[in-house]
């Protein structure tokens, strides 16, 4: 076999046995299995292999405090609420903001087969979590007169997929020329030996390298470069996962810019000291994320003198980030940690498929706070903006995204005197309005009689 730079460079960086393995092969296959290692960054997958025996050294609890938060209820700062607003209606009249779903994630939890932005969420239209984003966009677009720009971040795994079905379905009725897909970069997963794995005989085993990968994915699509283009000086960030998020929030956005801040987080308070979600929050000094795991017990259950949770600053991964933030922090390639996730994999092996215990190694996007000099941390409710569909059964279920859906809209129909079908045995009412109808109760309120279209087979308010 000849000896090639990338031979060279995998025998010299411990992965001879992929080329033991590329040499059993025949020749057309080999080559396949060739050009995605040539694709590989090498040393970037011996220096994380090399961090696998390192523990993650948890914060002493005496340097962790919790964040500055805006409130939900702006109370005395309800001037500076209106001037954020303000400021933020401006944007969006302008067409500066520009928006930003994640949506490369594998649904594995949820036990879904295929891009998790398909999946049906509308308790009565059964419209999917991709169409409820898409609405509240176009609802946007015609509340401000100003374009939409959308960058979907999709992953190797569910690119072409995820296009097939914005196409299937005419793009949900935006402008084509507006929805930017792009892919998040891939990270070999190893084995503990910091060996590559195979997924098959001709593949790698290549997993998307974490949210945070979605900031460099954007410089190096040429998302960024488009940004520029259309005059965009904001990206509005949001999970595929959670039909609930408000992307353009004039308050948030306002409030964000208003503090000339980088990265700005929307959080809502936790339900209690045992819910599984990251809170924000300073570790000596700097804001950043800290994940359920990482907060000492004893903070996890500390409470402040009015007797809330001291940390309960909820994340729910919406975030605004500053166009310029995003260049100056992705220039000369991503500089976020990895961590690191050990997991059963089912890898090729010996020659058959088989089961190994290995690592995969991510980035997440809320480490760049640790970044941004200035941020905001509003506080919203939970009710109105978040209800991800994560687990198969349990919390954050199709079930309970399903049911929190219905309650809200619920609420604003009986406020407006309309006629509620009977709750069903899990007290969910089947009621959905549309958001390009109504994207709040104030709004479904001030809507003029008779509402269009109540579809006779449930309580769908649509447009
Ligand atoms: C995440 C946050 C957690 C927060 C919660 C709110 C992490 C580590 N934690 O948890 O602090 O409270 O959301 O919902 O993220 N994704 C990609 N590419 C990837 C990985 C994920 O696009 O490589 C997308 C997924 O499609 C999904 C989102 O990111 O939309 C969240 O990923 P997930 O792994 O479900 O995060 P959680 O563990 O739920």
């Amino acid at each position: 076999m000849t000896q090639t730079p990338m031979r060279e460079r995998a025998a010299r960086l411990g992965q001879e046995h992929l080329l033991r393995h590329l040499d059993s092969l025949p020749p057309g296959e080999a080559d396949a299995l060739e050009a995605q290692l040539d694709e590989v960054d090498l040393e970037l997958v011996q220096q994380l292999a090399g961090t696998l025996e390192e523990e993650p050294e948890a914060p002493p609890a005496e340097s962790i405090e919790p964040p500055e938060v805006f409130p939900s209820d702006p109370g005395e700062r309800a001037a500076e609420a209106e001037r954020a607003r303000e400021r933020g209606a401006e944007l969006l009249a302008a067409g500066k903001v520009g928006y930003l779903v994640v949506a490369g994630g594998q649904a594995s939890r949820l036990g879904y087969d295929g891009p998790k932005g398909t999946f049906p969420v509308g308790p009565v239209s059964g419209c999917s979590l991709f169409e409820f984003h898409a609405r509240r966009l176009l609802a946007a677009a015609r509340r401000h007169g100003a374009p939409t720009p959308w960058y979907v971040m999709t992953s190797r795994a569910n690119d072409a997929d995820t296009r097939a079905f914005f196409a299937d379905h005419d793009h949900f009725g935006l402008d084509p020329d507006d929805v930017f897909f792009f892919s998040q970069g891939m990270v070999p997963a190893v084995d503990f030996e910091g060996r590559i794995l195979l997924r098959s005989e001709t593949e790698l085993f290549l997993a998307p390298n974490g949210h945070g990968g979605s900031l460099l994915a954007l410089r190096d699509s040429g998302a960024l470069a488009d940004m520029r283009a259309r005059g965009i000086e904001q990206v509005s960030y949001f999970q595929v996962d959670n039909p609930l998020a408000r992307p353009a929030d004039p308050l948030f956005l306002g409030l964000h810019a208003e503090a000339g801040a980088g990265m700005s987080s929307k959080v809502v308070p936790k339900r209690d000291a045992s819910e599984k979600v990251g809170v924000l929050g300073r570790v000596g000094g700097v804001l950043g994320c800290i994940e359920y795991s990482d907060l000492p017990e004893e903070l996890r259950e500390a409470r402040d003198d009015e007797g809330e949770l001291r940390f309960r600053a909820g994340n729910i991964a919406v975030h605004a980030l500053a166009v310029e933030f995003v260049e100056e922090i992705t220039q000369g390639g991503l500089k976020l940690p990895w961590h690191v996730a050990r997991k059963t994999m089912p890898v090729w092996s010996d020659g058959g498929p088989a089961e190994v215990q290995g690592a995969k190694f991510e980035t997440f996007v809320f480490d760049a706070l640790h970044r941004s000099p200035e941020s905001v941390t509003l506080e919203v409710e939970r009710r109105l903006e978040f209800s991800p569909v994560k687990n198969r059964t349990g919390e954050d279920s199709p079930e309970t995204c399903r049911r929190d859906l219905c309650r809200l809209f619920a609420g604003w129909v009986e406020a407006r005197g309309l006629p509620l079908p009977r709750a069903g045995e899990d007290d969910a009412l089947p009621v959905e309005v549309d958001p390009r109808l109504a994207e709040s109760r104030e709004e479904f309120l001030a809507l003029p009689n008779p509402l269009p279209d109540i579809r006779p087979e449930g309580h769908l308010y649509t447009v």
